[in-house]
């Protein structure tokens, strides 16, 4: 039988879970909406969607829906034969982005290995074996060891080196600093639009107009990290083009499946005709339910007109917070674009994500100092006026303490 008080589950996973994370002292047990229940019941608003996993929010009828559907008539039969999703999920995805092809994964991590891959690959069919790439300060691509190499934080890399040797990382939103480093070595130039654990941070349009101009220099590839910022989240189908930049590579997770694992990397045709039969594979990437629920997920925000709602509500949620920075002096910067926000505090913020969830709203911690929102994209203004006056209430009593 399964046992869900707290004391149960944490005493149960300490013995037998490997202590990689340190969980918030809470057991989520149920969701609807933005909603959450734990174990003993209380009801959570939900800003963080799981790390923008949960994009149609929690129980989403038409999600939970397909995927049942799909479980009942079948899940998974390996990439050694066709099934009928997979086409449309990757037709419906370079409609979406201008990248005419897609390879399918399970999570961010593995999505931008295989723009990692890809890039390198480029290079070599086309006779001259570029190995560099060009990263950015402040980067997250992941904990597998290609995108922890192009990954700038220390603390992520010192107990695993060595990474890859020709990763060279320059510092964020500094235009100068990129066209000096990028050359004809330079395989490719990988980033994230908007930086999501680096503390939310949009890259400048002065950044994006160098990289634009070092990659038509030098002919390096461009690859977008967009896991986290890609799929709407911004309001835009993906922040690159608000940027106006054109990458030959695109990274995506997190949204995509509203919950269930998927990723995937878009590749620009000339990329797609230097990959040849079995230079890349993985066991379960774009199986049937990966792609029924990725499907239901573009459904909505492509037909369900979530893009318009998402770019609308990010407008409410940015006068909000500006609010909040007026009240509170202890929030020195607000960062963000629709749904995806990131408060810069003076001070280390674990004590008020603490004090939120003790009032009933989840929101995390990332770069040390910065709260960061990323609610589910179906989420209303009232909800969020809902959550952020619990916010308010937590930023207070932290503050209060001084
Ligand atoms: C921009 C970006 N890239 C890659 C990843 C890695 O994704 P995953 O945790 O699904 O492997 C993340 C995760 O936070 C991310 O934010």
């Amino acid at each position: 039988m399964t046992t869900t008080t707290l004391d149960d589950v944490q005493a149960r996973e300490s013995r037998h879970v490997l202590q990689t994370y340190r969980r918030a002292p809470v057991t989520f047990v149920r969701g609807e909406g933005v909603h959450l229940y734990d174990a003993e019941g209380h009801e959570y608003l939900d800003l963080l969607s799981g790390i923008g996993v949960a994009s149609l929010g929690h129980a989403h009828p038409a999600l939970s829906r397909a995927i049942a559907e799909q479980a009942h008539t079948l899940i998974h039969t390996s990439n050694l034969f066709y099934h009928p999703l997979q086409g449309h999920l990757a037709e419906r995805l370079a409609n979406l982005s201008g990248l005419p092809r897609a390879f399918f994964c399970n999570s961010g991590t593995e999505a931008v290995e295989a723009c990692l891959k890809f890039a390198r690959r480029y290079w070599y069919t086309r006779g001259e074996p570029r190995q560099e790439f060009i990263a950015i300060e402040g980067s997250f691509h992941g904990r597998t060891f290609g995108s922890l190499s192009v990954t700038s934080d220390a603390h992520y890399r010192a107990p695993f080196e060595p990474l890859l040797p020709s990763v060279k990382f320059v510092p964020v939103n500094e235009p100068a600093a990129l066209r000096a480093a990028v050359s004809r070595a330079t395989a490719a130039i990988i980033a994230e639009p908007v930086q999501g654990e680096g503390g939310i941070r949009p890259l400048t349009p002065a950044f994006a107009e160098a990289i634009r101009d070092a990659c038509a220099k030098s002919g390096a590839l461009f690859i977008a990290d967009e896991v986290q910022s890609g799929l709407g989240r911004t309001g835009y189908p993906f922040y690159f083009a608000a940027l106006g930049l054109k990458p030959h590579l695109v990274s995506i997770g997190k949204a995509l499946g509203g919950g269930v694992p998927v990723g995937a990397a878009l590749v620009s045709q000339e990329v797609a005709d230097t990959i040849s039969f079995g230079d890349h594979g993985t066991t379960y990437g774009g199986n049937l339910l990966a792609c029924r629920a990725a499907l239901c997920v573009l459904d909505h925000l492509v037909g369900g007109g979530l893009l318009g709602h998402i770019a609308r509500v990010g407008q409410h949620v940015e006068q909000r917070l500006k609010r909040l920075a007026a009240k509170h002096p202890m929030i020195k910067e607000v960062r963000g674009k629709g749904l995806m926000w990131g408060l810069e505090l003076t001070c280390d913020a674990a004590p008020v994500v603490t004090a939120a969830l003790e009032r009933g709203v989840v929101v995390n911690r990332t770069a040390e100092r910065v709260i960061r929102l990323l609610p589910p994209l179906v989420i209303t203004d009232a909800e969020i006026d809902e959550g952020l006056g619990r916010l308010d209430a937590a930023l207070g009593a932290v503050g209060a303490q001084g």
